[in-house]
């Protein structure tokens, strides 16, 4: 993997963000959801790109007191290989950036691997939102399990 900076994305990454949206994802992300963030500046999304290709990213907003992370994707092939770290540590240091006193998301709860790296950043389970999600497997809903990470002491 070569050693490819996070940088911030802007309306001219749109294209490759969908790309990559469309092939990672169940349920991709349209341009329609995304150029409003990249345009708006309390929301933050953040790429790695290797051979001009986007293989990972991230996007937080920007909450009155509070960041709250909105996605964070990896290209299949890429996983397992500390990208979402890396765009981990960039996201904590928007939100401390910002002043955030918390960095909140919600994550599927059969989505072990997220819920493992979130552990591993320092994030807890705060409650669970019944039937939030569509299921994988189209037949359902999925309840979301709502994790937060404190920024600083209150
Ligand atoms: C979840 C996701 C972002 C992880 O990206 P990644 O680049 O593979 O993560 P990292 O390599 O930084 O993993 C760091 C640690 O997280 C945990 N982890 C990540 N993916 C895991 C998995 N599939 N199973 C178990 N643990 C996992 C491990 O502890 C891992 O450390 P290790 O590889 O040394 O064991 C990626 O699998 C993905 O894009 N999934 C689809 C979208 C998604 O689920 N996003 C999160 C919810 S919004």
């Amino acid at each position: 993997m070569p050693a490819a900076e996070v940088r911030p994305l802007d309306a001219a990454d749109l294209a490759a963000v969908v790309e990559l949206e469309r092939v990672s994802q169940p349920f991709p992300l349209a341009a329609g959801r995304l150029k409003p963030a990249l345009l708006d500046r309390s929301e933050r999304l953040l790429g790695i790109q290797a051979d001009g290709r986007l293989l990972a990213y991230a996007h937080v907003s920007r909450l009155p007191f509070d960041a709250e992370l909105q996605s964070l994707l990896v290209a299949p092939g890429e996983r397992r290989q500390g990208l979402a770290g890396r765009l981990m540590q960039a996201v904590l240091g928007e939100a401390r950036g910002w002043r955030s006193e918390s960095l909140q998301l919600e994550v599927r709860v059969g989505n072990a691997g997220a819920i493992r790296l979130y552990r591993h950043w320092g994030f807890v389970e705060d409650g669970r939102r019944r039937d939030y999600y569509p299921s994988l497997d189209g037949a359902g809903r999925e309840d979301a399990l709502l994790m937060s990470r404190r920024m600083r002491e209150a």
